[in-house]
């Protein structure tokens, strides 16, 4: 799968790590280096598997983007992404840089600024240290995702298994809140058995 990357942080470079490891094609965008960009591309293959590209590329020229930035740059990125109807967007972003009102998700702010996307909230729950750490353990831990977008979901399930985690499917955005900040399944690693237990009790 064609991967964009739209920032390249603690977990979006992460993330390009077990992508291109799995096989995957990254197109990494936006930091405040562009060295940076450029580094992270040549340690992950240069060209072959990773290029450094503008946020355009990484939205329009991929088959899913993950969008792993913080808020208070969200409307710069959006003016840069092009129009992103229908286009599959995996939201990591957890809320700690915006004041959101009471009940509304990230994964809503986010849908509510790129109107028109096909949203999966996933990669958001696990801490960026343990990303590399824990993908391909016994058992597998669990990476949670919520979407209302059936086919973009079961898409990025193959993408969560490729990279060694066990996709663990918490319906949809209606039940965002459980891996968002608060949430039982919020920063923590889980096996799926202890990840069903935790389900049954909520
Ligand atoms: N860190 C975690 O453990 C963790 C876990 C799960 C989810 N999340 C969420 O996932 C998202 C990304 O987290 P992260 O830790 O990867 O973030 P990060 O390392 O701070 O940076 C993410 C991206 O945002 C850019 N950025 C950060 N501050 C900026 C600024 N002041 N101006 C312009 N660009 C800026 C970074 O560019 P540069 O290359 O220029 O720094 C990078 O491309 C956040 O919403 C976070 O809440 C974080």
């Amino acid at each position: 799968m064609k991967i964009g990357i739209i920032g390249t942080g603690n977990i979006g470079s992460n993330l390009a790590r077990l992508f291109v490891a799995a096989g995957h094609e990254v197109v990494l965008s936006w930091s405040r280096s562009p060295e940076k960009l450029v580094r992270l591309s040549i340690e992950l293959g240069n060209h072959k598997r990773a290029k450094a590209a503008s946020v355009l590329e990484a939205t329009q020229d991929v088959d899913i983007s993950i969008l792993s930035i913080r808020f208070m740059i969200m409307d710069e990125i959006k003016k840069q992404m092009g129009d992103v109807t229908g286009k599959i967007i995996v939201d990591t972003n957890n809320p700690y840089d915006i004041k959101l009102p009471t009940g509304v998700s990230a994964a809503a702010e986010v849908c509510r600024r790129l109107k028109g996307i096909r949203i999966v909230k996933a990669f958001n729950s696990l801490r960026h240290t343990s990303l590399l750490t824990c993908s391909h353990t016994d058992p597998l831990t669990i990476s949670p995702l919520c979407s209302d977008d059936d086919n973009a979901k079961e898409l990025v399930k193959t993408v969560i298994t490729s990279i060694g985690y066990d996709p663990f499917d918490l319906g949809g955005l209606e039940n965002v809140f459980l891996q968002e900040p608060g949430g039982p399944f919020y920063n923590i690693e889980l096996s799926r058995q202890r990840a069903e237990k935790l389900k049954q009790n909520d």
